[in-house]
């Protein structure tokens, strides 16, 4: 952010190459099922973390996206809930993606059932939204 760029703030973590595990100073490790590095891109989380989830909703299990981390830390921005009219289509967030591919998905099943001249299934997609902010 540019306010931390100007109070001096420095970046303080570090991928273990190869390993999905990030250092947070010299000497503490955090070891995850995925890491993504600073020139990650969205799509590259997305088909990494959420695709088989969205696929997974099409066998009938339940699924949780969670962001969490201090402010500033690119909660809004993964998620993709800024909904800034100028964002390109590689900086869409997740749920962009995720509503994008479970419509892609129901029109395809659909189709699907219509060449094998069957009954088109039916979808009922419900949809909330939440947002918690604490301040501490
Ligand atoms: N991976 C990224 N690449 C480029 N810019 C980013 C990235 N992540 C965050 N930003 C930018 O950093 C700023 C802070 O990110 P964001 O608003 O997503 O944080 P947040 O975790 O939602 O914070 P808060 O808890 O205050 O809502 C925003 O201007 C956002 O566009
Ligand atoms: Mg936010």
């Amino acid at each position: 952010m540019a306010k931390e760029k100007i109070e001096g703030c420095h970046i303080c973590t570090l991928v273990t190459p190869g390993e999905p595990q990030v250092l947070l100073g010299k000497d503490k490790a955090f070891t995850y099922d995925f890491v993504f590095d600073r020139d990650s891109q969205q799509h590259e989380i997305y088909s990494a973390c959420v695709e088989k989830l969205i696929e997974g909703c099409f066998e009938g299990y339940n699924a949780t996206v969670f962001a969490y981390g201090q402010t500033g830390s690119g909660k809004t921005y993964t998620m993709g809930t800024g909904f800034d009219m100028n964002i390109s289509a590689e900086e869409q967030g997740i749920i962009p993606r995720a509503i994008k591919h479970l419509f892609q998905g129901i029109e395809h099943r659909k189709g699907e059932a219509q060449e094998r001249g069957e009954q088109a299934p039916e979808f009922k997609v419900s949809a909330q939204f939440l947002e918690l902010t604490s301040s501490l």
